[in-house]
């Protein structure tokens, strides 16, 4: 596994590969990998003759008060995992390679972006979108892939690819889920003792609308009512939002009569944690 930490050598590399004919696939991470990463650089394997991972503690995402400086990080075990998976490059820049002094242009997206985590994260979406531009610009990937765990990045960044061109296909993969149901992040690490146990109230809420919609209800109001009494019983959760929108505009339904999901983010102690689930005839339990 080559090992590249500038732009210049990343774009040598992704060129002298699509001169050969070979398609890259790219999973962007933040690294302290787990298994929710591991699934998406084996989808992403699939799907391409050569697979780059990014690793890059994105400091444009986060705001002064949030966790960027304690964020987890173990870039000798990342650079392990990786290799044990066939990865052909680990595109590992530091911060003014990404953001040289005096950087000032930025990707935006006006709608969508401000609502939901861009309401309780100002300047999150320009952060992200903005580094995954940088990213494709850097790494010419062919086919890039992003977790459903962060639905509304996803849709974000689908809704980047078509209005600016990026020739990138994205590519979704599942979110994996513990074996008690907690939704694999990162930001787990986090949680010590009983907020380990308190955490699991986020997907017990989703699957009891989840259930609720199985059994008819359709009226959104019902479903964020039962989502948020679940919430509300465990003693260190409190929410930052409980919705339910429209899978293809991530607009928010009073009536569930199209394929939606179901979204949530909780703040467990003091750790924010954010899942969401699939509200359609189709989804599997
Ligand atoms: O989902 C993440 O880990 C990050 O938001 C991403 C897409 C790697 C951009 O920094």
């Amino acid at each position: 596994m080559l090992t590249i930490k500038t732009i210049a050598e990343m774009q040598a590399w992704a060129g002298a590969s699509q001169r050969q004919g070979r398609r890259i696939a790219l999973v962007p991470t933040m690294g302290y990998l787990h298994e929710g990463h591991l699934s998406l650089i084996r989808l992403a394997r699939e799907r391409a003759d050569q697979l780059v991972v990014s690793l890059f503690v994105n400091p444009t995402q986060f705001a002064p008060n949030e966790d960027f400086d304690r964020y987890p990080r173990d870039e000798a075990r990342d650079a392990a995992l990786c290799e044990a998976e066939n990865v052909d490059v680990l595109f590992q820049p530091p911060v003014d390679e990404m953001y040289a002094p005096g950087h000032a242009v930025y990707v935006d997206e006006d709608g969508v972006a401000r609502t939901l985590e861009g309401a309780h994260r100002p300047g999150h979406f320009r952060g992200v979108l903005t580094v995954v531009a940088k990213l494709f610009l850097a790494v010419h990937p062919d086919v890039a892939v992003f977790g459903r765990k962060d639905a509304q990045q996803l849709w974000l960044l689908q809704k980047m690819v078509r209005d600016l061109n990026f020739p990138v296909a994205i590519a979704a993969g599942p979110t994996v889920r513990e074996p008690d149901g907690l939704a694999l992040s990162s930001r787990n690490a986090y949680l010590e003792g009983a907020l380990r146990e308190q955490a699991l109230c986020l997907s017990r809420a989703l699957r009891e609308a989840r259930r609720r919609f199985q059994e008819g209800e359709r009226n959104a109001y019902l479903l964020r009512g039962a989502m948020l009494d679940i919430i509300s019983a465990a003693p260190d959760a409190r929410m930052d939002y409980i919705e339910i929108v429209d899978a293809e505009t991530f607009a928010p339904v009073a009536v569930v009569n199209r394929p939606a999901l179901a979204l949530l983010a909780v703040r467990v102690g003091g750790t924010r944690l954010i899942d969401n689930m699939e509200l359609s005839e189709g989804a599997a339990s």
